[in-house]
């Protein structure tokens, strides 16, 4: 009999990611936040993961969602949007959360403005991906099968 461990992957999206279809279009690609977690769900049952998805516009929403994770969820992927380049609170959650952390963005910031090139919450990730649109998010739920296995 095969033993199979279901792995639950908290999916966090931060401010103004609720926008994406009709937000910046050039930058973020004209799929929705609903397509990319389509996307994301489909690509799931390839694997033996479930997706629980979520978007908050509010940094402390956000905080106590990470701290729920601890014990329920088996890794985090982050888009924390811009909260990423300004939140300790966001750091210190994921810190204490003690749980692997793919922090993802749809554009490469590092070909933005100065301000983006910082992130706060990298230090608490295994690894970053940026730049590749909806994809970005896919990548780091291949990167996880690695870690989580
Ligand atoms: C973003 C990049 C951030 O700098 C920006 O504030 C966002 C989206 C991205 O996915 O490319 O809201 O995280």
């Amino acid at each position: 009999m095969t033993n199979v461990v279901q792995k639950n992957i908290l999916v966090l999206n931060g401010p103004n990611l609720n926008m994406l279809g009709s937000r910046e279009p050039e930058i973020y690609g004209t799929e929705t936040l609903a397509d990319i977690k389509d996307i994301l769900v489909n690509r799931a049952s390839d694997y033996d993961c479930v997706i629980d998805f979520r978007q908050s516009n509010s940094e402390g929403e956000l905080v106590s969602w990470i701290q729920e994770a601890r014990g329920t969820a088996s890794a985090i992927i982050l888009n924390a949007g811009a909260y990423t380049h300004t939140s300790i609170a966001l750091l210190d959650a994921l810190q204490t959360a003690e749980l692997p952390v793919i922090e993802v963005h749809l554009s490469n910031v590092f070909k933005r403005e100065k301000f983006r090139h910082t992130s706060y919450i990298s230090p608490a990730a295994v690894g970053v991906i940026c730049g590749f649109g909806a994809k970005s998010y896919c990548l780091a739920l291949d990167a996880l099968q690695d870690i989580l296995s």
